[in-house]
């Protein structure tokens, strides 16, 4: 019986062939060059990049000893030692040389030892490092925004209101915000759906991890999938390379917001119910699932179940996305409540314009708590945004209110005018705008889309108008 008695003996480097030494000395030039000794300090191979620095030719240098060479050199070490030497500074005539040393072990033993530069110049290393910190911070400032804007921005603290619906509502937010099931928002425009989805999520264990919103109303039809669940790279012409995350997935572990659901195209309600049901998604043009950990809140002004809501909505969507439902109650359902936020609008507006109101008169807040309110909350604080800088210091008094009230309020208090009272060309223009506006949304049944497209404007320029103008929709 013949032993393989080679492979009980080690290999030494100085009895590797030629073409195999070609071979390694190849594949290292094309890094940034190398120097290889075997056990004894003989040097072995030595690249171009060390001609340059040294200046001896290779052919001389082969077959000589490292310390003839390089008399500082510590590849030597290396060899005693055995431990790698990472990323060292060595200079060596008049430039740093950047370099690592490492021993080459064969069957345990140290058979010989690389010395491999890293960088060929300091300079080149300087400049990838300056380029890596300023990516970095650029990195940490892109970091800080995305917490900024993913993160709720309000509480239930920030809820003002101390009437019996209010109360009610926040201590149910309080209930729901410890599950994980789907929230409906439901209430008129303007009575703090977004302050309640924001504090569902911090009320909530994952007020540490993202909340993310989407407008379904805003984002145009043919984008919204993409936005949704985001695409792999090449899914489409002009997508991006290496593909882009969608809000889900960026909602990952968080909340997701999904704001004007009633507004949510029908042809992707059914897209929608599959990714709540399987709790995972595809990407648009991939095919890796990704598994999903969001809790889903919703909100709308349009009761889903009835009239045009009933139409657009389907019903399993519905009944998945209102597991638990919060009301958030119209303003003229808890009169009781403007004193409380007139004080408090009034504080937010001085701050913020430097204002100086000190409160507001007797005959004003009687005024504002016999009104209806159609645009809520939001109508009430841009009145007082208006009454503060009209009064600019002292009380706001019922001057300070129907001047700047806007045409509900001027009516409700005196009636329409008699004679025709000279606006100005800013109110003559929103006053119209409002006009065409209402009568779109009328004849198109309260769908923005038809209504946008009749007025010959596009559906994200129409949200921004109701907002705007302090339409109300029936
Ligand atoms: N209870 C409240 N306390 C303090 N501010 C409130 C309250 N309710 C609403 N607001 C303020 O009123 C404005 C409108 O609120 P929000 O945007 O949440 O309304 P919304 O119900 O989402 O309306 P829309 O259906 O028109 O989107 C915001 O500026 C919000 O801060
Ligand atoms: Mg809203």
């Amino acid at each position: 019986m013949k032993s393989p008695k080679l492979n009980h003996k080690t290999l030494q480097l100085d009895e590797l062939s030629p073409e195999v030494l070609d071979i390694i000395e190849t594949v290292f030039s094309g890094f940034d060059g190398a120097i290889i000794i075997d056990d004894k300090g003989t040097i072995l191979i030595f690249t171009e990049y060390y001609e340059e620095i040294s200046g001896f030719k290779r052919e001389d240098v082969l077959g000589r000893h490292i310390l003839d060479i390089f008399p500082e050199s510590r590849l030597l070490e290396t060899i005693e030692t055995g431990k790698p030497i990472i990323a060292d500074v060595w200079g060596y005539g008049h430039r740093a040389h950047i370099v690592s040393r490492i021993p080459i072990i064969s069957r345990g033993q140290i058979i010989g030892a690389a010395g491999v530069s890293i960088f060929r110049y300091m300079d080149e290393a300087r400049n990838f490092a300056v380029k890596f910190s300023n990516l970095s911070t650029e990195l940490a400032y892109y970091k800080e925004q995305v917490k900024h804007l993913s993160h709720a921005k309000y509480s239930l603290a920030g809820i003002i209101g101390k009437s019996e619906a209010i109360l009610e509502a926040k201590d149910r937010v309080r209930r729901i915000a410890r599950t994980n099931s789907p929230v409906l928002i439901y209430g008129e425009t303007g009575t703090g759906k977004e302050l309640f989805a924001h504090a569902i999520h911090e009320e909530s264990r994952r007020r540490n991890n993202p909340f993310i919103g989407v407008n379904c109303a805003s984002i145009p039809e043919n984008l919204l999938e993409s936005e949704l669940f985001g695409y792999e790279e090449g899914a489409f012409t002009g997508a991006k390379r290496g593909g882009k995350p969608g809000r889900f997935e960026l909602a990952n572990r968080g909340s997701i917001f999904l704001d004007e659901i009633s507004d949510l195209p029908y042809i992707m309600q059914p897209k929608l119910l599959r990714v709540l049901q399987e709790q995972e998604l595809e990407r648009v043009g991939g095919t890796r699932t990704i598994p999903l950990d969001v809790r889903i809140i919703s909100a709308t002004n349009v009761d889903l179940r009835q009239g045009a809501g009933l139409k657009h909505f389907r019903e399993d969507l519905f009944y998945r996305l209102n597991v638990f439902q919060v009301i958030a109650p119209p303003l003229r359902e808890r009169r009781e409540d403007i004193p409380m936020l007139c004080e408090y609008f009034i504080g937010k507006y001085n701050q913020e314009n430097g204002t100086e109101i000190q409160g507001i008169s007797k005959e004003a807040l009687t005024l504002m708590s016999n009104y209806s309110w159609p645009g809520n909350v939001r109508e009430l604080e841009t009145l007082m945004e208006r009454a503060c800088v009209d009064a600019d210091k002292g009380i706001i008094d019922v001057d300070n209110l129907t001047r700047f009230g806007g045409r509900n309020l001027q009516h409700q208090l005196h009636g329409a005018p008699n004679h025709p009272h000279i606006r100005s060309l800013k109110e003559g223009r929103e006053s119209g705008e409002k006009d065409a506006i209402e009568a779109a949304l009328k004849a198109a049944n309260g769908n923005k889309t038809r209504a946008a497209q009749m007025l010959g404007i596009h559906r994200t320029y129409l949200y921004h108008k109701l907002k705007e103008l302090g339409i109300v929709e029936d």
